[in-house]
């Protein structure tokens, strides 16, 4: 195994030109960038997003930006590595802090990447998706599947913010993002399925034969039972911390094919030292506050906060008082492409 390719330096200049001019480069001088020895080299670099700095910036954007001019009032939370403006907050992973003003509606739409929100303040906000009215409460966790039509709406009268997740720069990256528009969706006159057809776990409507079977069943998971299952695998559990990942009620996988979510619960004082995963992750603080170190960045969180860990960085978490996280990664994607790995500290 060569430990020191060549340079580009060490090539003569002619052929230098002759290759420039010929549309070619040579592979090894950049050969180790593309293909680092034992673990991925990550520009994703570990990001901390305070929301008692991200609110007001996002109540000030409601004052000087109306909505028919933003069609999607949103700060982009930007990784670090990649400097401010980056439309990511990972590699695979982008998050955006988005406001609706009582009475505000975004216009019906579909787009190719997949969106999950995580509700972070204030009610009276909803989600359509396929003529489904989903209620947003804070800690609900509300799917927009890519393909599907959405629109949202607020019926409430305080602002209501929510964290949109999505795997836009997989789109972006493949060239395959893009978004069509419509009118407003007619909703149907009934609750989303999450209070009808998936009530219980374990339940689920008694299979049809041919019967067509929905990609995606369930489009919210309410935080009230989340919070509730947490608790309970607490109280029974050993003393890891309790977590549940977020699954389709009919197949037990993931819920959307690139994004993973996963709840977590740390009793007051609990840590949690993960293994080295080759996923990454965007943290959102539910409830409670803490500290977690990542690689050598200690982010100190509180309520509402948002936080960001690459690939392969070394984790630890510790809770100041109980604390409630949900974790937004790309297992599923990793899983797909066949190279999810943990590796043991
Ligand atoms: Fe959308």
């Amino acid at each position: 195994m060569s430990e020191q390719l060549g340079t580009l330096e060490e090539l003569p200049q002619d052929y230098r030109d002759a290759m420039s001019k010929a549309g070619v480069a040579p592979l090894w001088p950049m050969m180790r960038n593309v293909l680092p020895h034992d673990a991925p080299n990550p520009v994703t670099r570990p990001g901390h997003w305070a929301f008692k700095d991200l609110r007001p910036l996002l109540i000030r954007a409601g004052e000087l930006t109306p909505v028919e001019k933003a069609e999607r009032r949103v700060l982009v939370l930007s990784d670090p590595g990649r400097g401010t403006g980056a439309m990511q907050a990972t590699s695979s992973i982008y998050t955006g802090m988005q406001l609706l003003l009582p009475g505000e509606t975004a216009p019906a739409h579909r787009h190719t990447p997949s969106a999950a929100r995580i509700i972070v303040e204030g009610k009276g906000g909803y989600t359509v998706v396929e003529g489904e009215k989903l209620p947003m409460e804070e800690g609900d966790l509300v799917l927009t599947p890519g393909g599907e039509w959405h629109d949202h709406g607020h019926d409430g009268d305080e602002p209501v913010i929510w964290l949109d997740a999505l795997d836009l720069p997989l789109f972006v990256y493949l060239e395959g993002s893009y978004a069509e528009e419509a009118e407003l969706q007619a909703q149907r006159n009934r609750p989303d399925s999450s209070q009808v057809e998936y009530l219980a776990a374990g339940l689920a409507p008694s299979r049809k034969k041919n019967a067509i079977k929905k990609r995606y069943p369930m489009m919210r998971f309410p935080w009230s039972r989340t919070e509730a299952a947490l608790r309970q695998l607490a109280k029974y559990g050993d003393d890891a911390i309790a977590e549940v990942d977020f699954v389709n009620p009919e197949t037990g996988d993931y819920v959307l094919p690139t994004m993973g979510f996963t709840a977590m619960m740390f009793a007051s004082g609990q840590s949690e030292t993960p293994p080295l995963r080759s996923s990454s992750a965007v943290y959102h603080v539910v409830k409670g506050s803490g500290e977690t170190t990542i690689d050598c960045t200690k982010i100190t969180w509180g309520p509402k906060d948002t936080f960001s860990a690459h690939v392969f960085s070394k984790i630890t978490h510790k809770a100041n008082e109980e604390a409630f996280l949900v974790r937004v990664h790309d297992k599923p994607l990793q899983e797909k492409l066949g190279y999810y790995e943990e590796r043991q500290r």
